[in-house]
C-alpha cells in the first residue's frame, strides 16, 4: 500500500452553475514529486485553492495524513503543514533577503512578544534564516534587498520563505513561470532538492521540468481527471496528446527525458 500524505475523493468546484473541478480523487504519495498539469482553464489553480482552503469545495473530501480536513481553515491546514508558496508579489521587495525569511520564520513560530525580545532568540531566528537561504543557494545575497534579485532568484528566496513554514507538503502553482532557460534549470534543481524529506504537488507547464523531476503526474481537463501515471505512461496517452494539440504549452512529446 502506497503511503498517501493527501487525498481528494469526488472533489468538486462549482462557480454559478460552472464546474471548474469535477469529481477530482487524487492520492498524492509521500516523498514524491506530484505535478498536476493540462490545458488552460482545466482547473488547476482551483484545486489549489480548495486544497488551502482559499475556496469552499461544492462536494467531495479532502484527507491529509488520513484526516478529513474538508471543513478545515486556510490557517488551520497552513499549521498542519500544507503550504502554498506565494507569489513573487508576496515578498517584501523593500526588505533584505535575509529579513525576509525572518519573517516567514515569525509567522511560523508566532508573535509572542517576550519570545521576540530576548535577543538570543533573535539571534537564533537569524541562524535558521541563513541555513534556509543557505538550502535555496541564496547565503551570499542575505543583505541584498529583495527588489534587486534577479528574477529566478526572486523564486528562490520565495520557496525559502515556503521552507520557513516548515512545510509537509508544499504546493507549487507554476513556479518556473516567466522564467528563461537558466532559471527553469535552476529551479528545477532547487525544487529537487527542497523535496527531500518533503511531498511537493506543483501545476507546471515546461514538459521537460515534469519530465525529469515529477514521479507522478495527474492531468486534468475541463475540471476531470484526464490520465494519470509516469510521465512516460501520460505522455504516450491519445486521450493526453489530444488534449494538448493546438495549445501553445503542448509540446508533450517534444521534452526530452
Ligand atoms: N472565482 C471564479 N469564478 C468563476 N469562475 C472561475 C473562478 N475561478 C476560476 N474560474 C474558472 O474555472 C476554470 C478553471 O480555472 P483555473 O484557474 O483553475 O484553471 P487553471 O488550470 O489553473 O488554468 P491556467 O493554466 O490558465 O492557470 C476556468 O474556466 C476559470 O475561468
Ligand atoms: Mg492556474
Amino acid at each position: 500500500m502506497a503511503d498517501v500524505i493527501l487525498e481528494t475523493r469526488q472533489l468538486t468546484k462549482e462557480f454559478k452553475g460552472f464546474t471548474a473541478v469535477s469529481e477530482v480523487s487524487l492520492q498524492v504519495e509521500r516523498g514524491h514529486i506530484h505535478a498536476l498539469i493540462g490545458p488552460n482553464g482545466a482547473g488547476k489553480t482551483t484545486c489549489f485553492n480548495l486544497l488551502t482552503k482559499f475556496l469552499v469545495p461544492t462536494a467531495g473530501h479532502i484527507l491529509f495524513n488520513g484526516r478529513d480536513i474538508t471543513a478545515a481553515r486556510p490557517a488551520q491546514v497552513a499549521r498542519m503543514g500544507i503550504i502554498r508558496s506565494f507569489q513573487i508579489s508576496a515578498v517584501f521587495p523593500h526588505l533584505t533577503v535575509l529579513e525576509n525569511v525572518r519573517i516567514g520564520l515569525q509567522r511560523q513560530l508566532g508573535t509572542s512578544f517576550h519570545f521576540w525580545r530576548s535577543s538570543s532568540s533573535l539571534r537564533l531566528l537569524d541562524e535558521r534564516a541563513l541555513a534556509l537561504l543557505a538550502e535555496v543557494g541564496l547565503e551570499g545575497l542575505a543583505g541584498t534587498l529583495s527588489a534587486d534579485l534577479p528574477y529566478g532568484r526572486k523564486r528562490a528566496l520565495e520557496i525559502a520563505t515556503t521552507l520557513a513554514m516548515e512545510p509537509e507538503l508544499m504546493l507549487l502553482d507554476e513556479p518556473t513561470q516567466g522564467m528563461g532557460h537558466e532559471d527553469v534549470h535552476r529551479v528545477t534543481e532547487l525544487i529537487k532538492k527542497v523535496s527531500a524529506g518533503r511531498t511537493i504537488l506543483m501545476v507546471e507547464h515546461n514538459m521537460n521540468v515534469v519530465a525529469g523531476i515529477c514521479d507522478r503526474i495527474s492531468v486534468l481537463q475541463r475540471g476531470a481527471v484526464l490520465a494519470e501515471g509516469s510521465y512516460a505512461e501520460v505522455s504516450r496517452n491519445p486521450q493526453v496528446m489530444e488534449a494538448y494539440m493546438g495549445t501553445s504549452d503542448g509540446a508533450l512529446a517534444g521534452a526530452q527525458h
